[in-house]
């Protein structure tokens, strides 16, 4: 059983590389992987050794790497073994001849023949010139070798070695990492639909001035991550924070709560499991001034009137389905318990997760946190201090148990 966590450690990745520029994104690519945890076993094109010699992946890889059938000492047959053995395959960068030679079952290369022995799992990061990877013969390669299981991963857009603008770059080693430890996760939340908010609101005063909070979207962005690695379709509903949306997760950036309402109520129907993190203002000015508000001399003061926004959770747990799960947070500085089991209450919830804000520690912009899950049976479930991505875990293990 592969540890949502860490779902590397332990695991055997072989990484085929081929020719091209960007032969130098491998090499991070290899080094996290071992520092996950992985084994890895590199088998290089000639191509690919132009750009960077083998030494560098043997010395990262602590593993004799493959570029010649031939060469080895024929008492074992080290390209079947490494393929035998591995638990997911990556070809990083994939060209557009090996990717040719794979969709058609040609093996005239060492990498092109191990990687036809290999069963698990398999990857291919195209990269290429722009006009070469539409090149409808590039085309029709990727969606043979798509339709035979094997997972593309889109190149980037940008400026290419060769001075293009267009789609062609391989994309960077910590997303590619990324898109590995999802196919080793185990995909519990398949066929499951989770509708994420995270962040804080922000609610302007005036065009330079806004009533906000201290959300850094951590533990909702956390959340959202993690159901997307164990196979679900995640819409994650975000107000303004500094960090990237997760791979995979369909991201709607909002404002304020009257944005965030619109927009979580409107995906509310198609959502299975509904988890409602984000700091929602409760107040927002009265009046929103469209210039800027001038301070005029010898004012001492100034009063801002704000008036409640609505409560985009309770509205969501009046309108929630039988079938629908909805998950609320509570931040609270004292009575944690009490004030969650009346939030639960108020707000017709199945399971709130509390958290105590104001430690360095826990709650708004810390990497870790410490929360209790409560459930509207009465009974809840205490998680210790831990990184926000394993309690994002916990809790989602919490709710497959409830909705199963
Ligand atoms: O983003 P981070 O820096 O990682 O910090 C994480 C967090 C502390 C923001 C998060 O763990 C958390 O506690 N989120 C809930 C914050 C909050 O608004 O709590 P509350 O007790 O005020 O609200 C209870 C619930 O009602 C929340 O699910 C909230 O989203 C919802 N709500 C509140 C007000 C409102 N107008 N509409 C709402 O939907």
């Amino acid at each position: 059983m592969t540890d949502p966590l860490t779902p590397l450690a332990g695991k055997q990745i072989l990484l085929g590389v081929t020719g091209g520029i960007a032969v130098y994104k491998s090499v991070e690519l290899l080094r996290l992987l071992k520092k996950a945890g992985a084994g890895v076993d590199v088998v290089m094109t000639e191509a690919a050794r132009q750009f960077v010699g083998k030494t560098t992946f043997e010395v990262l890889s602590e593993n004799p790497v493959i570029t010649d059938l031939w060469a080895d000492s024929h008492a074992s047959v080290a390209h079947i073994d490494v393929a035998s053995r591995c638990d997911a395959a990556v070809i990083a960068p994939a060209t557009a001849n090996c990717i040719a030679k794979m969709a058609h079952g040609i093996a005239d290369d060492a990498l092109t023949t191990t990687f036809l022995a290999v069963t698990s799992p398999v990857m291919l990061c195209p990269s290429m010139n722009t006009d070469m990877y539409q090149n409808i013969r590039v085309q029709r390669n990727l969606d043979i070798l798509e339709k035979d299981g094997v997972y593309i991963l889109d190149p980037d857009d940008g400026v290419l070695a060769c001075k293009t603008v267009g789609a062609g770059r391989l994309p960077e080693p910590w997303f590619i990492f990324d898109r590995i430890c999802r196919m080793l996760s185990s995909k519990d939340f398949t066929g499951k639909s989770v509708l994420v908010s995270a962040g804080p609101t922000l609610e302007p005063i005036d065009p330079v001035r806004y009533v906000s909070n201290h959300s850094s979207g951590k533990m909702g962005y956390a959340i959202a991550r993690a159901a997307e690695m164990r196979g679900a379709a995640v819409t994650l509903v975000t107000g303004p924070v500094s960090l990237d949306p997760p791979a995979g997760v369909e991201t709607v950036h909002v404002q304020t709560c009257q944005d965030m309402a619109d927009a979580m109520l409107s995906k509310m129907d198609g959502a299975d499991i509904i988890i409602k993190v984000a700091a929602v203002a409760d107040f927002r000015p009265k009046k929103q001034e469209s210039v800027k508000i001038k301070k005029t001399s010898g004012q001492d003061e100034m009063i801002l009137t704000l008036v409640q926004n609505p409560d985009i959770l309770q509205r969501m747990g009046q309108l929630k389905r039988p079938d629908q799960f909805l998950v609320g947070f509570a931040a609270e500085t004292n009575d944690l318990a009490a004030n969650a089991r009346k939030k639960i209450q108020k707000k017709n919830l199945d399971m709130i997760a509390a958290n105590l804000v104001g430690a360095a520690d826990s709650g708004f912009k810390a990497d870790t946190n410490k929360v209790t899950l409560f459930f509207k049976d009465g009974s809840q479930k205490e998680i210790g201090l831990m990184d926000k991505q394993a309690v994002a875990h916990i809790l989602l293990d919490a709710i497959l148990v409830q909705v199963s």
